[in-house]
């Protein structure tokens, strides 16, 4: 299991566990080790932190930048392909769901359940001993959904070529104890690039409303 640059660890897509998050923006919260160390493997950089609702945060907003994940790797394995030697699509699914649930996690402090998938476009195919780099990150926020946005990018390591292997857009809605939506605190947008995503967002969902 290598570590790449800047990146806190990485992981075959057959992890059955959470991929693992840098821990660099989340100062406080419930600290979760997931099952390397009884898989053998080392635990180096296998936690996160999630910021439970009131702690520090205040109902007026938090930037994207406080719960994004801008550079999680990942590694294609051989059990990961597909009959035709590339990376099966189900399995990027489930990790980039669960990438996109830690990043709602982590803007809500709440546990949160997945809506809906949308616009989830395969660009390029993926093969074995590519390094998958995903980032997600909230595009908008409204009374107790999120929308966040994902994006993959495949990296051949040996001539650090890159591509585009997978965009799509997840809603989640913060559930509070009883499991009914609770209301979320709100996301700023900070760059020009999160103010066009925030923007482009609300359009998305009033699409999404349209077909209830
Ligand atoms: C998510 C769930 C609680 C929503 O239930 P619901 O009865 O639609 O609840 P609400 O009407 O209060 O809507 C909750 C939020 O979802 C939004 N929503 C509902 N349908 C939507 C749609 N088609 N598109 C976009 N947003 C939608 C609502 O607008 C509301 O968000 P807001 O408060 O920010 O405006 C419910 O559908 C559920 O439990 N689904 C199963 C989730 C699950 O098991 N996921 C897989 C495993 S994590």
């Amino acid at each position: 299991m290598a570590v790449k640059g800047p990146v806190s660890a990485s992981n075959s897509l057959n992890d059955k566990r959470l991929l693992p998050l840098s821990a660099k923006k989340s100062p406080v919260g419930a600290l979760f080790f997931y099952s390397a160390a009884m898989e053998g493997r080392s635990a180096s950089g296998l936690f996160c932190f999630i910021q439970p609702f009131g702690m520090g945060e205040s109902m007026e907003g938090k930037p994207v930048s406080a719960s994004a994940i801008d550079d999680q790797v990942v590694e294609v394995f051989p059990n990961d392909l597909n009959p035709h030697g590339t990376l099966f699509g189900g399995r990027l699914m489930q990790v980039v769901d669960n990438l996109a649930a830690i990043v709602a996690k982590r803007h809500s402090g709440r546990v949160c359940v997945t809506l809906g998938i949308d616009s989830v476009r395969f660009l390029n195919p993926a093969r074995h001993g590519d390094i998958l780099v995903c980032k997600a990150s909230v595009n908008k926020t409204w009374r107790t959904s999120m929308e966040i946005g994902v994006k993959v990018i495949a990296e051949d390591f040996r001539t650090l070529e890159q591509k585009d292997i997978l965009s799509a857009y997840f809603t989640f809605v913060a559930m509070d104890e009883e499991n009914k939506p609770i209301e979320i605190v709100s996301v700023i947008p900070e760059t020009s690039e999160q103010h066009a995503r925030y923007k482009a967002a609300e359009k998305r969902r009033q699409h999404r409303l349209t077909q209830r």
